[in-house]
């Protein structure tokens, strides 16, 4: 009798043991997928967010931090900041560095020599990053030019772009 009554109460807390085992893993893998669906939530709004916005959308918010430093107009007055640049009216197929009435680097005017307009993909890389693509071009490690200012995102790129080549005059 001893025996089965040990063995009963045995048998009964190996179960208790196992149900509160499984109660465990069920409360900490629900909270860990709570916690998995919270963050893909987020990402997700995030996204959708981005997908939201259009190109153009996208391009005028790029283009109000291009504002700070730049002109949009024809025009060879720059802004009063120490930073500032020359006007990117007709920037796409214009000569690089020949904007009258603005001091360039030594750099990006050496990039004019080499290179005889801003194209496309001249664009693209210097917005990705200036001082990475003087310097490849240039293949001079010292190279930096004035512009401090990038784009790392590809849609941000593609967007300006886009709003840089409707800077010109109409085709008459
Ligand atoms: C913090 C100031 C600043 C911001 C912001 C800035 N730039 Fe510049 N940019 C400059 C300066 C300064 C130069 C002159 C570079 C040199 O002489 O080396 C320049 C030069 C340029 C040039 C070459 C112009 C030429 O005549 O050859 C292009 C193109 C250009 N910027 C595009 C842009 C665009 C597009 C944006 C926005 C996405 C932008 N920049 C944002 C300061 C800025």
């Amino acid at each position: 009798m001893w025996k089965k009554i040990l063995l009963g109460s045995s048998t009964f807390l190996l179960l208790r043991l196992l149900l509160s085992v499984i109660l465990l893993l069920t409360i900490t893998t629900r909270a860990y997928g709570a916690e998995e669906k919270k963050s893909a939530g987020g990402s997700d709004k995030k996204e959708k967010i981005e997908a939201t916005i259009s190109v153009n959308e996208r391009a005028n918010l790029v283009v109000s931090s291009c504002r700070q430093c730049h002109a949009l107009e024809a025009t060879e007055e720059q802004k009063t900041n120490p930073d500032a640049g020359p006007t990117l009216f007709g920037i796409v197929g214009r000569p690089i560095a020949q904007a009258g009435g603005y001091n360039y680097s030594e750099d990006l005017k050496t990039l004019g020599t080499l290179e005889p307009t801003w194209t496309e993909d001249l664009l693209m890389a210097y917005l990705y990053n200036p001082k990475v693509m003087l310097r490849t071009r240039l293949n001079n490690k010292k190279a930096r030019g004035k512009m401090g200012f990038k784009l790392n995102r590809i849609i941000d790129r593609q967007a300006i772009l886009k709003l840089l080549k409707t800077l010109q005059r109409p085709e008459e």
